[in-house]
């Protein structure tokens, strides 16, 4: 009987002890407190925040986040650079973080087009593999990164950007040797490693009808073949003014929602700098060399632009406060301006200023108002 209590007061105990402890570590001024029950709040990690040798950057997202999600080191080219020989290192020490700080982990991706290694696609003599190879090639590389962390990453990009903007299909290689099938098997195959995980499908410039109209298919088939899909990633790089329109990328938030999955923001930023062309979405591999007269900052933001970039950032999250019951996750593509990668994409060299955080790692005094919107919304 005495152990039974002592036991019994233990229990409690902890749990008194964790739920204050929760209590301290969300507080209600930071961005995951103000906007607790709302939608998950999340940054992506490069791989100096992963090791965490950049202190002041872990100090900013424990306060203020509640999910993350790898940069760049989850991608088929950096974890498993040649066949069967894959690469932990980077992806232990993310989910490692997450699950120390009770996030939301998020495995980012699966499958995509790009940044994915040559090898995969090709046989000995250089000439493409057969369907069958692929197929296994994909099975092996999906089985072995879910299982792996498996109760412990939350949710997975399971295909990555199978589409164009008009909604007709990429042709990636994975299209081109397998069939559209390949994103019904890719999402059984991270289905049967982890039943519990929950499985996205994730692309850019989801504002386009097209591609709206072609995800919500999407998803209907999977479903209507009893496949499991739980959610919707919209990256959302955006630009200052019409990229994306609000008034569709809101369309495309409640299309998905319609069609029965979770909607999350996957990859926010907001550029200020000129983009090379209305259309370029966010096709990774444009590159361009420098160039002076598209770095039109290089010294620092000039007012004007500093209050349009906090107006389109209040007017993004006034989108997402309003349709908070269907939105799950709005995730910032990186921490502080110098690192994000719009710095270097799609022409090198040239200095934006897309995120929250400054180069001094400041609050930009946008998130005091986010914070604000996010608690009036209580009221
Ligand atoms: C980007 C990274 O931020 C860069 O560091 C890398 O050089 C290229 O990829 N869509 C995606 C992300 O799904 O994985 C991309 O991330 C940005 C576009």
């Amino acid at each position: 009987m005495r152990t039974k209590l002592f036991k019994f007061a233990f229990i409690v105990g902890l749990a008194i002890l964790v739920s204050s402890c929760a209590r301290e570590e969300t507080p209600t001024d930071s961005l995951k407190g103000a906007l607790d029950g709302k939608f998950l709040i999340g940054t992506a990690l490069n791989s100096i925040q992963i090791y965490g040798d950049d202190s002041a950057a872990t100090e900013i997202i424990v306060r203020n986040f509640n999910s993350i999600v790898a940069e760049n080191c989850m991608k088929s080219e950096i974890i498993q650079p040649e066949e069967g020989v894959f690469d932990f290192r980077q992806s232990d020490a993310m989910v490692d973080f997450g699950v120390a700080y009770d996030m939301y982990i998020v495995g980012h991706c699966l499958i995509w087009h790009s940044q994915a290694p040559d090898w995969l696609f090709m046989d000995a003599g250089g000439k493409y593999v057969s369907r069958e190879v692929l197929i296994e090639r994909m099975k092996t590389h999906i089985t072995t990164l879910v299982e792996r962390y498996k109760g412990r990453v939350d949710a997975w990009i399971v295909v990555n950007e199978a589409f164009l903007d008009d909604g007709s299909w990429r042709n990636s290689r994975f299209y081109d040797i397998i069939g559209p099938a390949y994103i019904e098997l890719a999402f059984q195959f991270a289905h049967e490693a982890d039943p519990k995980a929950e499985l996205l499908y994730n692309d850019n410039s989801m504002f386009h009808e097209g591609k709206r109209n072609s995800v919500v298919e999407l998803v209907n088939d999977l479903k209507s073949k009893g496949i499991r899909i739980d959610g919707v990633g919209m990256q959302a790089h955006s630009g200052l003014d019409s990229i994306p329109p609000l008034d569709e990328f809101e369309k495309s938030i409640e299309a998905f929602d319609a069609a029965g999955v979770d909607v999350h923001v996957t990859e926010l930023d907001i550029t200020v700098i000129p983009l090379l062309s209305r259309d370029i979405g966010a096709e990774v591999s444009a590159d361009f060399k420098y160039w002076e007269m598209m770095d039109p900052y290089p010294n620092g933001l000039p007012d004007s632009v500093s209050i349009a970039l906090h107006d389109r950032y209040m007017e993004f999250f006034d989108l997402f406060l309003r349709q908070h019951d269907k939105i799950k996750r709005v995730t910032v593509w990186g921490l502080t301006d110098d690192q994000s990668w719009r710095n270097y994409w799609p022409i090198q060299g040239r200095t934006d200023y897309p995120l929250l955080y400054d180069r001094n790692y400041d609050a930009k005094p946008v998130v005091a108002d986010i914070i604000k919107a996010a608690q009036s919304l209580e009221e």
